[in-house]
């Protein structure tokens, strides 16, 4: 595994993984634990926010502590499955801005089709995190940071719950430099682009279309 892939073992990632992957699991579970595992994921993916030191007036004493370093956060999620991490995100950095980028995949090609792309107007200040729960052949990902690159943020990470070897390899070819967070890698892929054994369809399963 190349070192900016960072995947995760901890066992409440992976035991809430196991309910979402379950088909009997219903849509208010699955949105409830991927906004779960996108926070536990975001905390890992946020380790290396910059600290700087001020002073702090105790009950006691005067301490001196850590704050962030100003930095400014923009999550992203890929429409529509993203939107499923993106509150559990913002539970732990509330004051980042969200940026959304409408892509779905032509169910004959599987090549991604961009509809929608609003993002916050100062990219060009902000540390982004992509989110998409599914990483199949990587086409979707990949376009969202091409558009994303053109807006020249100050880096740029992914974050996705399950990823399919051969979506994996397309996505760091493309984007070598980006690192990329992930809870699991599954098998491979179907003849319709779906991971095995995966999870189904996330946008349908989060938002009960179908
Ligand atoms: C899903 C998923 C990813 C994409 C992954 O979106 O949310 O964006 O597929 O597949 P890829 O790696 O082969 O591009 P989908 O196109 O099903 O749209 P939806 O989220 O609107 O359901
Ligand atoms: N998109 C999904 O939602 N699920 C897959 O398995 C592949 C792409």
């Amino acid at each position: 595994m190349k070192e900016n892939i960072h995947m995760f073992d901890h066992p409440l990632i992976q035991h809430k993984l196991s309910i979402l992957r379950d088909k009997n699991t219903g849509s208010k579970q699955f949105r409830e634990l991927v906004n779960e595992i996108a926070t536990l994921m975001c905390y890992e993916a946020t380790r290396d926010l910059p600290l700087k030191e001020i002073d702090v007036e105790t009950p006691v004493a005067t301490a001196r502590t850590k704050v962030l370093d100003g930095r400014k956060l923009a999550f992203i999620p890929i429409l529509r499955a993203g939107l499923g991490m993106v509150e559990g995100a913002l539970t732990l950095v509330p004051a980042a801005k969200v940026g959304h980028i409408g892509l779905y995949r032509d169910p004959e090609t599987l090549d991604p089709v961009e509809y929608y792309c609003k993002l916050p107007g100062d990219m060009n200040e902000r540390d982004v995190i992509v989110v998409d729960p599914m990483l199949a052949t990587g086409g979707s990902a990949v376009a969202a940071i091409n558009l994303i690159k053109q807006h020249n943020p100050k880096s740029i990470k992914f974050m996705c719950i399950l990823a399919a070897p051969e979506g994996m390899k397309a996505f760091t070819e493309a984007h070598p430099e980006i690192p990329v967070y992930c809870a699991a890698m599954d098998q491979r892929l179907n003849d319709h682009g779906y991971i095995v054994p995966g999870l189904g369809d996330a946008g349908d399963r989060i938002f009960g279309t179908k």
